[in-house]
């Protein structure tokens, strides 16, 4: 076992299995490459500052960028005995280049270096999930352009309502996904602050430069609070929280897909490569993909909350609580990452099996709200024309019929404001093509919400 960094103070090794509990190394390795440009720019900090020699920091950075190599191909591999991702790159630094290594921490305490590290790590994996989250909001309008003749039955409560475009269905979620994106980046922003040289709290006597290590590292400016700067994990909430939103988006898309493509609505067919077959049952053909989707949401909203309480109770400043921060928000990073990298393509590969939205459509009684505005065009009170569409929508079920096949005479019956335009008037196609009001199913105002995701995709 080698000699701990920070040994010094301790008159006795600590316990093997006190080490193993304390140890991060196994979920802070993949912040290896933050690690080592964080403490490039920190020692260019330094030497700027007079803190640091020439030499001394022409071979951190020598020693620095063998090391990122050596990870990248692998001729180096992470220490499963070290502490975290910070003490590894460091004593590997000191062994290949001895006093100077030992230099690097000046002015600096992992406290600040994880916090740093971390927002380096998310300001990366947040713009991955950005471009992916493009990638599906172009896939959902796509299928919304093939998709703006497709009538299907609109709902509420699960039960048919009003006919709607399958167009304008799927328009709705990439306006979710819009506001996810926005949700990301303004959480990105707040983020955007370097808390390198809070040190382990105070601040320090040196005199340094934090704004250069800031602009160095692209930040916006620096955490101006140094207990504020080793103490917040604001960041990964807000981030967890913009990645529960999309979860609970995807996983509410994806319960529409798997009854979508049940037999009982067969509204879509997802293409074979995105579904599964079953072991016993031979005519089986099953959305595992959006299941998993939806099943995986939990796994995000539990890294929500797990860090919500592990916070709670904190007292300020640093508490090694937090180590717990990056196993939660990682977890969530992936689990975002791989939902959307399967999403996409199965939205992209799933075709809209439009006669049978259409005959679904045609069930339902989803035309007798344009009913009802029909006779209220013609002077009737709404509640008076509601009360009538009732009772021929109940007459209808009694009779096993729909509102299309009743003659004129059986109309007039009930009010003799009904003339023979009403056919018309409850015709699906009229039914969408009237519904003209901004936001609505009508197509002009699907037309206004294509080119609004068009325009906003051509701005990421
Ligand atoms: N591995 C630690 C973490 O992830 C790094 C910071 C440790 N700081 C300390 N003073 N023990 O939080």
């Amino acid at each position: 076992m080698k000699e701990k960094l920070w040994a010094g103070r301790f008159s006795k090794a600590s316990n093997q299995i006190a080490d193993d509990f304390n140890s991060s190394i196994h979920v802070d390795s993949r912040m290896y490459r933050q690690d080592i440009t964080g403490s490039l720019a920190h020692a260019a900090m330094l030497t700027a500052q007079g803190i640091l020699a020439q030499q001394d920091y022409e071979q951190i950075v020598s020693g620095l960028e063998g090391i990122l190599q050596d990870l990248d191909s692998g001729v180096l591999t992470i220490d499963p005995q070290a502490e975290d991702i910070h003490m590894f790159v460091e004593a590997e630094l000191t062994q290949r280049i001895g006093d100077a290594g030992k230099r690097l921490h000046t002015a600096r305490s992992r406290n600040d270096q994880v916090a740093l590290d971390l927002r380096l790590y998310l300001r990366d994996a947040v713009r991955e999930i950005r471009i992916q989250l493009d990638h599906l909001i172009a896939a959902v309008l796509e299928q919304a352009k093939a998709n703006t003749d497709a009538i299907m039955p609109g709902y509420t409560h699960l039960q048919r309502a009003q006919p709607v475009t399958f167009a304008h269905h799927l328009l709705a979620y990439a306006m979710m996904f819009t506001r996810d994106v926005a949700r990301l980046s303004d959480a990105v922003k707040r983020m955007n602050l370097c808390p390198l040289g809070s040190c382990a709290l105070a601040g320090t006597t040196y005199d340094t430069d934090r704004m250069l290590t800031a602009k160095t590292l692209g930040f916006d400016g620096i955490t101006l609070n140094s207990i504020d700067g080793v103490s917040d994990r604001d960041f990964c909430v807000e981030l967890l929280s913009a990645m529960s939103v999309i979860m609970m988006h995807l996983s509410r898309f994806s319960e529409e897909i798997v009854l979508w493509s049940s037999w009982e609505f067969k509204f879509v067919e997802l293409d074979d490569s995105f579904t599964t077959g079953s072991s016993i049952m031979p005519q089986k053909k099953n959305p595992d993909m959006a299941e998993l989707v939806r099943g995986k949401t939990g796994r995000v909203y539990g890294d929500l909350m797990g860090t919500l309480t592990m916070l709670k109770g904190l007292p300020l400043a640093y508490n090694k609580d937090m180590q717990e921060d990056k196993e939660a928000i990682f977890d969530a990073v992936d689990t975002v990452h791989h939902c959307l990298e399967v999403f996409v393509p199965m939205v992209e590969s799933m075709t809209a099996l439009k006669d049978n939205m259409y005959a679904a459509a045609q069930k339902g009684f989803i035309n007798a709200t344009d009913l009802a505005d029909y006779l209220v065009k013609q002077g009737m009170p709404f509640r008076s024309a509601y009360k009538i569409v009732g009772q021929l929508v109940a007459k209808c079920i009694r009779e096993g019929r729909v509102l299309e096949d009743l003659p004129l005479e059986e109309y007039r019956a009930l009010s003799p404001l009904f003339g023979p335009e009403l056919y018309q008037t409850i015709d699906l196609h009229t039914c969408v093509e009237k519904r003209i009001s901004a936001g609505g199913t009508g197509m002009a105002s699907v037309q206004v919400q294509i080119d609004y995701i068009t325009h906003f995709l051509a701005q990421e």
